[in-house]
């Protein structure tokens, strides 16, 4: 996307955008109802006042962070700030939503490291 100019990039992105937002929002709530279940039916809730069980929190924590991009930064900032702004300056705009893009992953990936060695005792 990098090479192309930014009204391209912009459609292109916007097409992405508009087929993977819902599948995310989706996937975000049922990551939510999944955790409160296994919280709920082995009753895990005493874990999050142990600081042994940071794992946890930073699930959670992560969790906040995805939902508040996908329903209220998105919806409300992205759309409309990112097209008046890439108008104007496409590739600062498009570096930094790649970098953006790369924490969030990083993030989600540190995440599920974090979940899996403290479900199975690496911590
Ligand atoms: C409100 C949000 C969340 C809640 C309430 C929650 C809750 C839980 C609970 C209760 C467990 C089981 C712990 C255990 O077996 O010891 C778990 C495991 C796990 N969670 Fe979450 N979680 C949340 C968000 C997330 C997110 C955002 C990710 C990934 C980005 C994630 C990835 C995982 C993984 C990989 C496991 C380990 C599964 C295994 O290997 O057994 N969780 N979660």
């Amino acid at each position: 996307m990098k090479q192309k100019a930014s009204e391209e990039w912009m459609e292109e992105f916007r097409a992405i955008e508009n087929r993977l937002g819902p599948q995310a929002r989706i996937t975000v709530l049922l990551v939510l109802l999944s955790g409160l279940y296994m919280l709920y039916s082995y009753n895990l809730w005493d874990r999050f006042t142990q600081s042994q069980y940071w794992w946890m929190h930073l699930m959670v924590g992560v969790w906040l962070l995805f939902a508040a991009l996908l329903f209220v930064f998105e919806p409300l900032v992205i759309c409309c700030v990112l097209e008046k702004r890439a108008r104007a300056a496409s590739p600062a705009v498009l570096i930094r939503m790649l970098w953006m893009h790369r924490a969030i992953l990083a993030s989600s990936l540190a995440v599920i490291f974090a979940a899996v060695g403290g479900s199975h005792g690496l911590f």
